[in-house]
């Protein structure tokens, strides 16, 4: 049984960028982290960060031919811009989760909106990693 992390762009700076806003945990100490709370809930979590959306979007064909049950996403600033990613997910229809760091209605207007909320099973944001953890889990006992 497997599931899959996907970071979108500038989240490989996480532990040195805004710390005040996304913590200071780095992207590595984190995907350690799920990895080892998915391996306890009897699942394997792949993980795959970018900074290309071309590379987020081959990334979730991917994981059509991989039996991947869900996935829990943070699409970062594609967030508020990414129709194609958003259709990336559309298109294989696995259950996904919408994950931010930071409360993005606390934010910039700009970021109030997301084009990824309707098609999600779930949102989590504001926070910290500690949302990762919670989408995690409700994949896992979904498909448990
Ligand atoms: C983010 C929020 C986005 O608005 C921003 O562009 C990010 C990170 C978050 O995790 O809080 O890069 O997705």
């Amino acid at each position: 049984k497997k599931l899959l992390l996907i970071n979108g762009p500038n989240l490989n700076l996480l532990g040195t960028r805004e710390p005040g806003i996304y913590g200071h945990m780095t992207l590595a100490d984190i995907e350690k982290a799920l990895k080892n709370i998915a391996f306890t809930d009897g699942f394997e979590l792949l993980t795959f960060q970018s900074n290309h959306e071309g590379a987020l979007i081959d990334r979730v064909h991917k994981a059509k031919t991989e039996d991947i049950a869900g996935i829990v996403i943070n699409p970062a600033g594609y967030t508020h811009t990414s129709v194609a990613l958003r259709d990336a997910l559309a298109g294989v229809a696995i259950p996904f989760i919408e994950v931010h760091l930071s409360n993005i209605y606390k934010r910039e207007s700009f970021r109030h909106h997301s084009y990824f909320s309707d098609l999600a099973e779930g949102v989590i944001c504001g926070l910290g990693w500690q949302g990762y953890v919670y989408a995690l889990r409700q994949l896992a006992s979904k498909q448990s």
